[in-house]
Parts: C-alpha cells; structure tokens; sequence
C-alpha cells in the first residue's frame, strides 16, 4: 500500500474510533469491520433521553466548591503554567494552547485537544472543526472574542491520539484555575472527553448531553464536539438544542435571520 494511501485510511479509522467514542461505543463493536475498508457507513443514531427545561443541575460526583478569592486572574494561571514541562507532551508540540476569548466570559467552551492547526498556531478550535464551533457561536449570537475557548490538554497529543491520564492530571488543576478566574455562568462540554473529564464519569456523551450539570457550582452543558458533527451532520439538530438550553440560561435570543 503507497504510504499516502495508507495515512489517509489510518485518518480515516481514527474518524472511525473517535465517532464510536463520542455516541459511547468503548472499541470496536463485535464483528465489525471498518467502514473505510468495507465501504459501508455505521449507523451512529443513538436514543437521547427526553430533555427537562430548566432542570436542577446534576451532580455526577463529590465536587468542590470554587473557592470566591482568586488571585492574578487568568493571567496569573498563564504565568503559573509558563513553558510548562509537567508532561511529556512538551516534547513534540509546537506551542502551547492556553485559551483564547474575554477573561470574563459568561460562556466558555471546552474541547478536547489542540489538533494540528492549534498547536501551529497556538489559538484553540482554529481548524475546520473550529470553524464549525465558530459557526454555532455566531448563530448563538456571540463573537469569539466575548466568549472563551479552551481544552482539557493545553498541548497536542502526536497523531492527535487520545490524552493519556498523566497528561490530565497535569493539565487539569490549570483548567480548573483557568475556569474559576473567568467565573463563567455556563460551561459548554464539547465531546466524551470534555465531558467525562470535567465531570469525572464514564457515562457517554449521548447520555449526558441536553441537560445540564453541576462542575464547582457552575452548569455544564455536555454536547456532542463539533469534530463529530463534520463527519454525522445529522447530530447538529442536537447541539443546536443543546445551545438553545444554554441561550435560555442566560437569557440571550439568537440574532434574527436577515
Ligand atoms: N479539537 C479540540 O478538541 N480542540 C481544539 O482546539 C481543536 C480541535
């Protein structure tokens, strides 16, 4: 197999893998062959149970409180974290993505991993799944620049691999301080791995999704990571639901169509 031909189909079974992951799938299925391989495409459809309005936020574990008193702010947590060296992804990356967006957001967004164009870059959600993120937060009627965009891992995993524990108990604390010093009303959870982090469950994302959370007394909405909407469009009805939950929290309407 010529090695582009071999690179585009490792791609594709890591779409694969991934798009398993996010409806809840942990591996392979029994039996099953790679779509790719087969030419056949899995159907992801997943039941959603029915969403309550306004629910009391769910606690999913033993979480602390944020403490009120923060000191040096965000800036203060990016000088903290410096030319961090705490892992082993210091070694391969390019940059660092702390995070980008108003440092007193009253919505932050959490992914799950800087990707490749990230960590060039060293702006979060700036490839094409970031242009879909962009694209639901304008239609939420917000800019990029009042909300707040952030990752579970401030620096990529090669081969865009899933983050290793280690790698998450480095990074988490930063990511918690980070969240505390904005003080957000909302937290939006983008995927399995944002959601299961944050949350400290292994529930999948599909049953967490449209509803919100409890992370140190601020509500968490779970949806599905735009990366998996690129390759299932079909899931995007969902997160717009999702958001629409989160707009009704606080209390902003879409802009009006033109
Ligand atoms: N995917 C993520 O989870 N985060 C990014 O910053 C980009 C892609």
């Amino acid at each position: 197999m010529a090695t582009n031909e071999a690179l585009e189909l490792i791609a594709s079974l890591q779409g694969y893998l991934r798009d398993l992951r996010d409806t809840g799938v942990e591996g392979l299925p029994a039996g099953s062959v790679f779509p790719a391989v087969r030419g056949a495409v899995p159907s992801l459809q997943v039941e959603h149970p029915p969403v309550a309005a306004a629910e009391p936020l769910r606690t999913e574990s033993t979480i602390v409180p944020v403490p009120a008193v923060q000191v040096g702010g965000i800036d203060g947590v990016r000088q903290e974290l410096g030319d961090c060296r705490r892992c082993g992804l210091a070694a391969t990356r390019t940059n660092l993505v702390f995070g980008a967006g108003s440092s007193a957001a009253r919505l932050v967004f959490v992914g799950e991993a800087p990707g490749g164009d990230e960590d060039q870059q060293g702006i979060p959600f700036v490839g094409e799944a970031g242009q879909l993120l962009t694209k639901i937060i304008s239609a939420m009627g917000f800019r990029r620049d009042e909300i707040y965009i952030c990752n579970v891992l401030k620096c990529r995993p090669p081969q865009n691999r899933n983050p290793h524990p280690d790698e998450i108990q480095q990074c988490h604390p930063f990511l918690l301080r980070q969240l505390q010093a904005i003080g957000p009303e909302v937290i939006v959870a983008l995927g399995t791995f944002a959601a299961q982090t944050l949350l400290r469950t292994k529930e999948p994302i599909s049953k967490l999704r449209g509803v919100f959370h409890d992370y140190h007394g601020i509500a968490l909405m779970p949806t599905f990571h735009p990366a998996y909407l690129l390759r299932n469009a079909g899931m995007k009805r969902e997160v717009w639901e999702d958001m629409q939950k989160v707009m009704k929290r606080l209390g902003v309407e879409p802009p009006a169509k033109r």
